[in-house]
């Protein structure tokens, strides 16, 4: 089942510098949200603190699938809600771990499973991100940037969460790659209803997966609504970022 996450009066303070002020918005279980803002607007800060790999300031409600999270670090949360899909906006793999390791993380350092099942799932996850099972078995750093984003993917995936937050899946790729995320995202959203939240700043990209559109403008929401109120919006908020 697919989870909702409600965010009330979230801030998040760097020291003294405000990153984020009394941002609130639901997102609605199965939906696909693309949160979209210049360069340093807090995109990748909001993301982590729902995702609570950075802990939001005194005041801040998350609820994640019914459970109030507050302003917790993932290590406090409990065990379904703790357990999101994350990709992050560099393609942060590990230095010397093969691919099959490196997407099956979590199971690997665990040592639950052999390395024969693990290798098997692993296999699983490349070929629905559309690359070769004998990938597998290749070091995760060698991989083109188009070939790590999508590992990071399947790692998001295997974590088995119905709830996937990715950061800037598609930024540094060719047109011909990000189409292809795009259309990937697209798909595992709709057939698997995960709900997905993805920071970007690729139109195509959120043309492509997007239901909802949150626009981070002076620290807080700048505009939000559907896709289809995003393209005949004449907001100049959104026309800065859709139409120029
Ligand atoms: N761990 C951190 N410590 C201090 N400042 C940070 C930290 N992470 C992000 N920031 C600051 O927060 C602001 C927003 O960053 P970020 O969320 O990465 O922007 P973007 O919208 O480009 O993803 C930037 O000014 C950045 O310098
Ligand atoms: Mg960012």
């Amino acid at each position: 089942m697919s989870l909702s996450i409600h965010v009330k009066n979230l801030s998040k303070s760097f020291n003294s510098s405000t990153v984020l002020s009394d941002i609130s918005f639901n997102l609605k279980a199965g939906t696909s949200t693309v949160i979209l803002g210049a360069s340093g607007s807090g995109k990748s800060v909001l993301l982590k603190c729902m995702s609570g790999l950075l802990i939001a300031d005194k005041g801040t409600s998350i609820v994640v699938g019914g459970h109030e999270v507050g302003a917790s670090h993932i290590s406090e949360r409990p065990a379904p809600i703790s357990k999101i899909g994350f990709s992050f906006q560099l393609n942060a793999s590990f230095d010397s771990l093969l691919v099959w390791q490196d997407i099956m993380f979590n199971e690997f350092i665990n040592e639950v499973k052999t390395d024969e099942e693990l290798i098997e799932s692993a296999k699983t996850l490349l070929k629905m991100v559309e690359l070769s099972p004998e990938l597998a078995f290749s070091n995760s750093k060698q991989s083109s940037g188009g070939m790590q984003k999508r590992i990071g993917i399947a790692r998001a995936i295997a974590t088995q969460s119905t709830l996937l937050m990715l950061d800037e899946p598609t930024s540094g790729l060719d047109r011909e790659t990000s189409e292809k995320i795009s259309a990937l995202i697209h798909e595992l959203h709709h057939k698997m209803k995960y709900t997905v939240v993805s920071v970007s700043h690729d139109m195509h990209y959120t043309k492509t997966v997007a239901d909802n559109v949150i626009i981070i403008k002076d620290r807080t929401i700048g505009w939000s609504g559907t896709l289809d109120e995003c393209n005949n919006s004449n907001n100049e908020v959104v026309e800065k970022f859709f139409h120029s």
